[in-house]
């Protein structure tokens, strides 16, 4: 990464940290309510990231189907849990997509690492490190919900993705999330992304309204991350198993990615000193009991 991208990703006030070496942001993409469209953003935002020339990684960390995979057209042969059991290494279950992202296919190991042995942990953590000088972003696809293993990731991540579509159920469990993200693991601070919409104005009326509530009733703070508009070329692309903004690079769908993308790497990861690299992000993953 350029000295320029690595001062506009470290933390407020902009100053280079002597000790703070390669900085890889971790942000997870979650929801209360299922099915709004994280799976789809992650790789849309992933392969809009790659096209920055950033390096990007994706770890698909939703217990339910594995549909980054899908999504992208590959099909992994290992996931996590060959890493676990010691049959295979990083390197052999480490998928590469489009434009060079990779895959780190999680899903069916997921639970398996709130469980781990001291010895497994050191394992994992070791061979994770080493993935430290190789990424900028790692983006982390979650479950829907407030489970805890949607909370396992969403806490050790250094910053919050919620993903809210315009239907009311969706921005009551997107307010639920944040309340029990603000109450029970002290996470103050969300980004917002609305998907889905007619309109810009439609997505404007949704991040208001939850902001105000959100901000009034729970201690926490909102950054608006924009909107996707809802384009069927989403469902063409689907079908083919390919990413909507390399099938249809011109549709409006793409073009608000490649905006989300400039948005994202606009704002500044909101780095703790403590979540400061990638390191003590997988230490924090894998220390954690269960949250
Ligand atoms: N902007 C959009 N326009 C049109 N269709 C969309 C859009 N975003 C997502 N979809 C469609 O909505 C459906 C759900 O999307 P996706 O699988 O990404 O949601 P999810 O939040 O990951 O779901 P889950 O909670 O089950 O993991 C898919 O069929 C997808 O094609
Ligand atoms: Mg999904």
């Amino acid at each position: 990464m350029d000295q320029a991208a690595e001062l506009r990703l470290s933390k407020e006030p902009v100053t280079p940290m002597p000790d703070a070496g390669h900085r890889v942001r971790v942000v997870s993409i979650t929801s209360g309510k299922g099915g709004v469209g994280k799976t789809n953003i992650v790789v849309n935002l992933a392969y809009a990231l790659t096209l920055q020339g950033k390096r990007v990684m994706i770890l698909d960390a939703d217990v339910g189907l594995a549909n980054v995979d899908i999504l992208l057209g590959l099909t992994p042969k290992y996931t996590i849990q060959h890493l676990l059991s010691g049959e295979k290494r990083l390197s052999d279950i480490l998928v590469k997509g489009p434009g060079g992202m990779f895959v780190l296919p999680a899903s069916s190991g997921v639970q398996e690492l709130a469980e781990l042995t001291r010895e497994q942990r050191l394992q994992l953590l070791t061979a994770f490190e080493t993935l430290d000088e190789k990424l900028d972003v790692l983006i982390i696809d979650t479950g829907a919900g407030i489970s805890s293993n949607v909370m396992y990731f969403n806490v050790a991540a250094h910053e919050v993705i919620v993903v809210v579509s315009p239907e009311p159920t969706s921005i009551t469990d997107a307010y639920a999330l944040m309340k029990v993200m603000s109450l029970r693991y002290a996470e103050h601070h969300f980004s917002l992304l609305v998907n889905g919409v007619k309109s810009r104005e439609d997505a404007d009326e949704v991040f208001k309204k939850l902001s105000m509530v959100a901000e009034r009733f729970l201690n926490i703070s909102i950054t608006y991350l924009g909107h996707i508009p809802h384009d069927n070329h989403v469902k063409k692309a689907v079908r083919r198993q390919k990413i909507v903004m390399e099938y249809f690079p011109n549709a409006p769908v793409s073009m608000a990615f490649r905006e989300l993308a400039k948005e994202f790497s606009k704002t500044k990861a909101r780095l703790n000193s403590n979540h400061g690299n990638v390191k003590f992000f997988w230490r924090q993953l894998l220390e954690r009991k269960n949250a």
